[in-house]
Parts: structure tokens; C-alpha cells; sequence
């Protein structure tokens, strides 16, 4: 078990989706062989938690997929597997489980999926696949600045893509804006940087410390052509903009957060008499 709850992943998920940029995957496509029932893309997913890196990706990559989703989290893998299962049949595509895995064909795309239930900590312990995709999303901040590095070596010597997404960066725009803004935000940057198992975090400076450690890996021909992609994969996306969204996700975060937030304004307001 971890500190994260599949409902809170829950809750995520529709903001997360559209916060991506969809660039970097189209990038990615070029860049790795479509997979087919013969020889399959195998992927693995790095933190998986309950799954909704899959379900970004998956139908946007395309052809036939081999998942390994990795998390040191049994009850978020099980989640992976029902909530992906049931994301397949509401888009119409066939999803079988069995036991610990799950087949799914829908009408873009194909694959398996398998869990691996294991501390990342070891990153020994969790083999790369060769010449495949090494992903993840919503991890990097937790890890320390060696983890990564050796992340990076494993997969150039797997000749693996690479594709981290999510990646907080501490930019943040409160709204609407309060005076404590300053004091929380900086009380939740410094808790960004607190050991999460794998040593001092990265915290914000993870996606700047992951262009890093991935350009030193490579062979100084490639480095100019990563820097372009990395710089172009960086840019903020047409679809971005989060404002508007009175999507299903954002009406169950607010019926979540609502009770919390009036709370958190009571004490607030407590704290002002006093002092
Ligand atoms: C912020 S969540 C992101 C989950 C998922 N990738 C997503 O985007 O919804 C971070 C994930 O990393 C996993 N994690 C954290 N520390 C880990 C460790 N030492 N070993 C394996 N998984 C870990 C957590 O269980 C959690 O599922």
C-alpha cells in the first residue's frame, strides 16, 4: 500500500488527460515501430498506480501493445485492471481478465496487460524491455536525482524510448487567490523535496534534472535532435487550457474538495481572531 488512494488517481484522471500534450506521442510514433500480433510493442509503465497512463496511451499509440504496468501498490494494480477493463467496454472493445491479467481489442488498437507488484526503489528488479517503451506519469518528483540517473543508463542500454509525462515543475496559479497562497505553496514545494523512499526528491526540479540525465546518455550526434524534441515537448499545448472543463471530473472534484475547502476557510478565519 502506498499513500495514494485509486480515488484520488480517480479524481486526477480527466484533469490529468487533458493537461497532456499530445505532441510528444506523435513524436514518439515515429520513433518506435508500431507493434503487431507477431511482435508487439512491450511497454512499462513505471508507477503505474491504477492505470490511466495505459488509458492515455494506449489508443493513442495504437496497434499491438504489451503492458507491464509497475507499482509498489497491490490494491492500485488491482484498480488498474477493473478500471481499465471496464474504460475498454464502455468504448465498445473486447476486454477479457484473467487472474492477474486482462486482453483487450478495440477497434484502435490491441493489448495485454500484466502487473508487477514491486518496489521501484530496486529498479534492478523491474527488467526494461528491449528496444520497447519505458513511460511513466506522475512519478518523477518522487524520485532521487541518482535513481533517475540510473533509470536513464537502463534504458539506453535497453535501447528503449522513453516517454515521462507529468511532471510537476512549481508552476502554480492559485484561483481563486488568497493571501496565504505564498505559505502554502512554499510549505508544499518543500514537502516536494522530502524523501519518498528512493532518497532526497526531486520535488520541482525533477523535469529539468530528467532532460539532464537523459542527454548526458546519449552519443553527442543525437544530443541536438533530443534538445529540439525535449525543448518542443516542453511547450504548452493548444489543449492545455483547463478553464471551461464542466466535465465529469471536475464536478467530482469539487463535490470532493468543497467540504474540505470550508473547513480549511474555518480555520483559517479561527487563526486571523487569535492572533
Ligand atoms: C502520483 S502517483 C501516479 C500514478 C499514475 N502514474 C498516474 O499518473 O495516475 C505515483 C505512483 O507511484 C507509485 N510509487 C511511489 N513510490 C513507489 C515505489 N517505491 N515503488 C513503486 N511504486 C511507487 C505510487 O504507488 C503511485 O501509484
Amino acid at each position: 500500500m502506498s499513500g495514494f488512494s485509486a480515488e484520488w488517481l480517480d479524481l486526477r484522471e480527466p484533469f490529468d488527460a487533458r493537461a497532456r500534450a499530445t505532441s510528444p506521442v506523435t513524436e514518439l510514433k515515429r520513433h518506435v515501430t508500431a507493434g503487431s500480433s507477431a511482435a508487439p510493442l512491450a511497454i512499462v509503465d513505471l508507477g503505474a498506480g491504477a492505470g490511466s497512463n495505459l488509458r492515455f496511451l494506449a489508443p493513442r499509440l495504437g496497434g499491438v501493445q504489451r503492458w507491464r504496468l509497475v507499482d509498489h501498490d497491490s490494491r492500485l494494480l488491482e484498480a488498474s485492471l477493473t478500471t481499465t477493463q471496464a474504460w475498454a467496454a464502455a468504448r465498445g472493445a473486447e476486454a477479457r481478465r484473467s487472474g492477474s491479467s486482462l486482453t483487450i481489442r478495440a477497434a484502435d488498437f490491441a493489448c495485454e496487460v500484466e502487473c508487477q507488484a514491486v518496489d521501484l526503489v530496486d529498479l534492478a528488479a523491474v527488467e526494461l524491455p528491449e528496444r520497447g517503451l519505458v513511460t511513466a506519469a506522475a512519478l518523477l518528483d518522487l524520485v532521487s536525482h541518482d535513481w533517475l540517473e540510473t533509470l536513464a543508463r537502463r534504458c539506453r542500454t535497453a535501447r528503449a524510448a522513453v516517454l515521462l509525462a507529468l511532471t510537476y515543475d512549481g508552476r502554480t496559479t492559485p484561483k481563486p487567490a488568497e493571501p496565504e497562497d505564498p505559505v502554502v505553496l512554499a510549505m508544499f514545494n518543500r514537502h516536494q523535496l522530502f524523501d519518498k523512499g528512493f532518497g532526497p526528491a526531486l520535488g520541482l526540479r525533477a523535469a529539468e534534472a530528467a532532460e539532464t540525465a537523459f542527454l548526458d546518455i546519449l552519443p553527442s550526434e543525437l544530443r541536438g535532435t533530443m534538445e529540439a524534441l525535449v525543448i518542443r515537448a516542453r511547450t504548452p499545448s493548444p489543449d492545455r487550457d483547463l478553464r471551461g472543463d464542466h466535465q465529469r471530473g471536475e464536478q467530482r472534484a469539487e463535490d470532493a474538495i468543497a467540504p474540505r475547502e470550508a473547513k480549511l476557510r474555518e480555520r483559517i478565519a479561527r487563526h486571523r481572531i487569535q492572533q
